[in-house]
């Protein structure tokens, strides 16, 4: 680890925020980013699951995904107490205009992203995931694909755009680092 990427060297005063697609590894980064900096790690999607007692793919199904976002935007919100902490968000969250202006003012938001071809890699075969469930590899390349071309115009307003695809978490990490250390 070099001297700029030392992560004792980077000082954060706010949340840092990981947005981007499902798939894209904002979850297990995000807990290793909140390691490397000693901060707490709190995931968008686990405290909606907490708060409701219900797995994400159980309250698509038993409210509906409007729920679910009124949900996301509301715990998304609670998260942004000006604390420095690392939030993993879900891939939809960024989406609501409200959730975004919070992000945006309040935190340093990171666009963790990746190619199509490592999503699907990713994805396929698992089911939980309630907007991909139950699809083949080709239907979710068609409904990343979709979500994609909505989406990244958004993400793409983000402090910050790192590209992870498929390297080892830790040099994503190392990447994030270095961006937060360059302000
Ligand atoms: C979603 C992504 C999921 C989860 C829900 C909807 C989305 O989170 O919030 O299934 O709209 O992209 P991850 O991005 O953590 O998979």
């Amino acid at each position: 680890m070099t001297k700029q990427n030392d992560p004792d060297a980077v000082s954060i005063d706010r949340p840092i925020v990981l947005i981007g697609m499902m798939g894209v590894g904002k979850t297990s980064v995000g807990k290793r980013l909140a390691e490397a900096l000693n901060l707490p790690f709190v995931d968008s999607d686990h405290e909606i699951e907490a708060a409701s007692a219900r797995s994400i793919a159980e309250i698509f199904e038993e409210y509906g995904e409007a729920h679910f976002r009124d949900g996301e935007r509301r715990v998304i919100k609670r998260l942004m107490d000006g604390k420095p902490r690392v939030i993993a968000t879900g891939g939809g969250a960024f989406l609501n205009a409200e959730t975004r202006d919070l992000i945006l003012d309040q935190a340093v938001s990171i666009w963790l992203d990746a190619d199509i071809d490592v999503l699907v890699s990713r994805l396929a075969g698992r089911s939980h995931r309630p907007l991909i469930k139950g699809k083949s590899a080709e239907e979710i390349r068609e409904i990343l694909m979709g979500l994609v071309s909505e989406r990244n115009p958004l993400y793409a307003m983000a402090d910050h755009h790192v590209v992870s695809n498929s390297r080892p978490h830790g040099q994503t990490i190392e990447a994030i680092l270095k961006v937060l250390d360059n302000g």
